[in-house]
């Protein structure tokens, strides 16, 4: 029998799928820290993980750790140099991750180009009369330019949703072919800066690494137009906070949204927090009724694959 650590809660219908198997001793862990995973961890043969930091100091103690199955597509949160040199599989979600992300990057696009959440407020408030004689910011999107940074998986499923409302769709990422792009209705760009010149609307679709770190930072925002929005679903810390904050205060850019921070949860001091020029949610793009379920399951599935030989390719970051 083997065991595994369920490092944070996952929806119970993965859950059920390891603890119905005979093969599975599951233990669910859900205090995160440090000393906590430290001290539970070395007993368990694959872990699956949520939350939770699982550095090099944590490998180096889990003796019979096997595989870890990621649940998500990012793996910033584990040591994958160590696993790499480890011989430890790391296995992700791919196939279930990118259709909530890219509907929550279309929906803040269309919350903030609409100004909803002012409207709906000015509604609850009694100033339904004044907000019809104020000069709108709100825009159209039709006839607009995204540039898109990173044509993955949500990159790919993100654009046939632009397409749909008429914006023209600049793609930057070196490591697609032209064609590719082009064959799903976009225009690769081979500078960054080129697009950020160009884009009306910046989507971040990038996994966090030392290239993408503060990626998108006050210089970078100076070349974009004064009506220009960003949004960044990816990871905190692609985009400089800080600079952002600033960007908005000084009518650098018009406005953002902002699915996650550098430190989650952000702290109380993050001036995002007490900005109204930037939509926020608590890293929350995959939080449907369809998408938890299916990370979940899919989490579990990859461990009962694992150990019965059995590995889907499209999972695979190290086998
Ligand atoms: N907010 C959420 O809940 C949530 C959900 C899913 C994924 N994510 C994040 O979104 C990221 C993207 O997800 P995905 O499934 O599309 O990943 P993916 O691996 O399928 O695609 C990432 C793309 O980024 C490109 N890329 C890498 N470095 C780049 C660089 N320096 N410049 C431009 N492009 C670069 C790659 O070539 C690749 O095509 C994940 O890494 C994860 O961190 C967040």
């Amino acid at each position: 029998m083997y065991k595994i650590a369920i490092v944070d809660k996952m929806h119970e219908d993965g859950i059920s799928l390891l603890e119905k198997n005979s093969k599975f001793k599951c233990e669910i862990i859900e205090d995160l820290s440090k000393e906590n995973l430290i001290s539970k961890l070395p007993d368990f043969d694959g872990i699956t993980l949520r939350r939770g930091k699982i550095d090099a100091e944590i490998l180096e103690k889990c003796k019979k750790l096997k595989v870890i199955s990621r649940h998500g597509v990012g793996y910033d949160n584990v040591d994958i140099k160590f696993l790499k040199e480890n011989k430890i599989s790391l296995l992700v979600t791919a196939t279930t991750t990118s259709t909530s992300p890219a509907e929550h990057i279309m929906f803040m696009i269309l919350n903030i180009s609409r100004s909803f959440n002012l409207f709906d407020e000015s509604v609850r408030n009694g100033k339904f009369d004044k907000i019809m004689h104020m000069k709108h910011n709100s825009f159209e999107l039709f006839n607009k330019k995204i540039l898109i940074v990173g044509f993955g998986r949500i990159g790919k499923k993100l654009i046939k949703k632009c397409l749909g409302f008429d914006i023209e769709v600049l793609v930057y990422d070196p490591f697609v072919d032209k064609k590719i792009i082009e064959s799903l209705g976009g225009k690769k760009i081979n500078s960054l800066d080129e697009g950020l010149k160009e884009a009306h609307i910046l989507s971040l679709s990038v996994p966090l690494t030392k290239d993408t770190h503060n990626m998108i930072n006050l210089e970078k925002m100076k070349i974009m137009k004064k009506t220009a929005i960003i949004i960044n679903t990816s990871r905190g810390g692609i985009i400089n906070e800080k600079d952002l904050n600033t960007a908005l205060d000084t009518e650098i850019i018009y406005g953002a949204g902002i699915d996650v921070f550098e430190k989650e949860p952000p702290e109380e001091n993050n001036p995002l927090l007490k900005n109204k020029k930037v939509l926020l949610s608590p890293h929350a793009a995959t939080f449907t009724r369809e998408c938890t379920s299916d990370m979940a399951i899919q989490t579990a599935q990859n461990i009962i694959d694992f150990f019965e030989n059995n590995v889907n390719k499209l999972m695979v970051v190290n086998l």
